[in-house]
């Protein structure tokens, strides 16, 4: 990027921060500010139903929305480090489970312990240790899980399906099939909106699982997989033939527009994590009567984690608004009232199903009994770092194809990122 190009984009995310910045008034008693980035149709209706639950238990304080549009943090992210290092936290704000919380905000010194907190509220004993093994680093818990979604979904437009008599595919090779007998009668297969770069990263992440296995996919986090093996190029090589099935304007849309074109009939499938299960609902489509569902090609079994959680920033403005905040998000009234809009299921095990709807209902159990593998795109298995780079490695390839460099590159950043030696 030129430095004209990076000062446009300094000055624009700065103007996005203003009116969050001062939104806030400093030291007034009565007020919550929750920085996220959820704007868009589903994700911003779940936080307003965490919203109300607040408003009902805690009456008399002003919440500060503080949202910064971008599906998976694209701008919020640094937004919010602007404003970390700059001594003006939000009272609270979304952060992925694993190394975007850790290495990003605790190893670094800026977010309090809530581990007291976890205890009194009793959520210990109703969260998967896996879950507050991510959330906690040397002994202490940093932020409470308010959702888990999955990473790893093939959506597709029913009616498209079952006119042309098409089933799921459940592997790449099927996949191929099904794409071809769409493309035959003039119907995009798969919708892609790549704009922010992290969803054609998303879709390279679901293609390394399917390909490598959950195994094998753990072990390009530990260092046991190979960013510069056999593995990792069949799966670049495999990327490049299902980038010839998307639409060609990909480069302009955004997750929730290339969700859209499912439901304008204009692409038969997308791959992508389960808030657009939320978008659907948001928009009156229904599962199993509008759209279906399953794995991404070739993850049967495997369930990819993405985790939402909230945590303390040490200098919060609202201390005591912040911690009741986190009682809600912790809660089951508010963990029920968030995930069933959102099109995530609940952090806790104890939630009512029955709230949930069919799709929401197969990933609870899909959950219970997958294989469960983090996500490295929302921020769950590598740091900061790495993330930025496997962004930026996979969006150049996709606009050139050449699998060579992209594995080059793919191996360099994990050397440069300290997960792997040479
Ligand atoms: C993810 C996040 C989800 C959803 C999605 C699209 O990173 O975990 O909650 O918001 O981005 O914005």
């Amino acid at each position: 990027m030129s430095w004209k190009a990076r000062l446009s984009l300094l000055l624009s995310l700065a103007l996005l921060a203003t009116p969050v910045i001062t939104g806030v008034q400093a030291g007034a008693a009565n007020q919550l500010e929750i920085f996220s980035w959820w704007t868009a149709g589903g994700e911003a209706d779940g936080l307003n139903a965490m919203f109300q639950i607040f408003k009902q238990r805690y009456p008399g304080t002003e919440i500060i929305n503080a949202t910064v549009a971008g599906g998976a943090g694209t701008n919020a992210k640094a937004v919010l480090k602007t404003r970390m290092q700059g001594g003006k936290p939000p009272d609270s704000f979304q952060v992925h489970g694993g190394e975007e919380l850790t290495s990003t905000w605790v190893k670094t010194g800026f977010m309090e312990p809530i581990t007291s907190l976890a205890r009194s509220e009793g959520w210990l004993s109703v969260l998967p240790k896996d879950l507050v093994d991510i959330v906690s680093y040397q002994g202490e818990m940093y932020s409470v899980p308010v959702n888990v979604h999955r990473g790893n979904v093939l959506w597709y437009n029913k009616k498209i399906f079952d006119d042309n008599k098409l089933a799921a595919p459940t592997t790449w090779q099927e996949f191929f099939k099904v794409a071809d007998a769409l493309k035959a009668k003039g119907i995009t297969p798969l919708a892609l909106g790549d704009k922010n770069k992290w969803e054609a990263a998303h879709l390279f992440e679901d293609i390394l699982a399917a390909t490598l296995g959950p195994e094998g996919y753990r072990g390009l986090w530990s260092g046991k997989t190979s960013w510069a093996g056999a593995g990792v190029k069949q799966a670049l090589e495999n990327y490049a033939k299902i980038l010839g099935y998307v639409n060609t304007d990909h480069a302009a849309g955004t997750w929730d527009s290339a969700a859209q074109m499912l439901i304008d009939g204009k692409a038969a499938m997308n791959i992508m994590g389960d808030w657009a299960a939320g978008y659907f609902t948001s928009k009156g489509w229904k599962p199993n009567v509008n759209y279906g569902f399953a794995p991404a090609p070739g993850t049967g079994g495997t369930f990819v984690v993405v985790t939402d959680t909230f945590g303390l920033p040490k200098k919060a403005p609202h201390r005591d608004q912040a911690l009741n905040w986190l009682r809600v998000a912790g809660s089951k009234a508010g963990q029920e009232a968030f995930n069933p809009l959102k099109g995530s299921i609940c952090a806790r095990t104890d939630c009512d199903l029955s709230k949930f709807d069919a799709y929401l209902r197969s990933s609870a159990a899909d959950f219970a009994k997958n294989k469960l593998i983090p996500s490295e795109v929302h921020g769950s298995a590598a740091p900061e770092d790495f993330a930025t780079q496997f962004n930026d490695i996979v969006n150049l390839f996709v606009t050139r194809r050449n699998v060579a460099n992209a594995q080059k590159a793919l191996q360099a950043a994990c050397v440069s990122a300290k997960m792997c030696r040479k």
